[in-house]
């Protein structure tokens, strides 16, 4: 399918990129269970980077399946095909210089390494957000567990489709016990000391 395809060298370097940007780029690769907190700690994390001048942006998996996956169910092989086309998603975002969070279920490990080899070391940072599944039923802020339950959605995570836990997440972070604010200061300084933030 590749043939008679060659790949284009950019002129301007991600690095030049990064250096305009003052920061390195990264993908924040937020995994969990659906009320996790995902998409909540994402956006309260791009809107704080936001606020202090930096390139971030969010991808999020509802928002996602409206446009560019509106063509994706919750098969497994419609899953992997989701996370796959956000990695090359997020490694564009990454090659533009920015900070890229992305809020997914991804309940694969092996869809959440086949994205982290995509990029260069230190680059992917993945955070698994760390819910039970007790808590997520109990937030059920779309009412999707008690549809699931009753067996009005199929291959729901967590009920009907596993979620399988990150081997050696860079992150890892406890919504059932920590707040928001905790949540992204912690990210935060994550990011300081990898010297992603400067
Ligand atoms: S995945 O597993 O990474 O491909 O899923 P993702 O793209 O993150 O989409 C998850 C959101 O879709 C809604 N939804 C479902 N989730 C899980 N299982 C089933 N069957 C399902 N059907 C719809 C749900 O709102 C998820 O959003 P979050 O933010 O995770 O709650």
């Amino acid at each position: 399918m590749t043939r008679n395809i060659v790949w284009h060298q950019t002129s301007v370097k991600k690095t030049e990129r990064q250096k305009q940007l003052k920061q390195k780029s990264c993908v924040l690769w937020f995994t969990g269970l659906s009320g996790s907190g995902k998409s909540t700690l994402a956006n309260a994390l791009d809107h704080q980077l936001f606020k202090q001048g930096n390139s971030s942006y969010v991808l999020d998996g509802d928002n996602i399946r409206h446009g560019l996956n509106k063509d994706l169910g919750f098969t497994d092989a419609d899953r992997n095909e989701n996370i796959r086309r956000i990695g090359e998603v997020s490694k564009l975002f990454v090659d533009a210089g920015t900070i890229v969070s992305t809020a997914f279920i991804s309940p694969f490990q092996k869809d959440r390494d086949t994205v982290r080899a995509l990029f260069e070391q230190g680059e992917f940072i993945e955070i698994y957000v760390n819910c039970s599944l007790e808590e997520c039923e109990k937030r059920d802020v779309k009412g999707l567990y008690k549809k699931a339950r009753a067996g009005e959605i199929s291959h729901f995570t967590g009920i009907s489709s596993p979620y399988e836990k990150p081997d050696a997440p860079e992150l890892v972070i406890e919504t059932d016990n920590l707040s928001v604010d905790e949540a992204v200061q912690t990210i935060l300084t994550y990011l300081k000391e990898k010297q992603i933030l400067f």
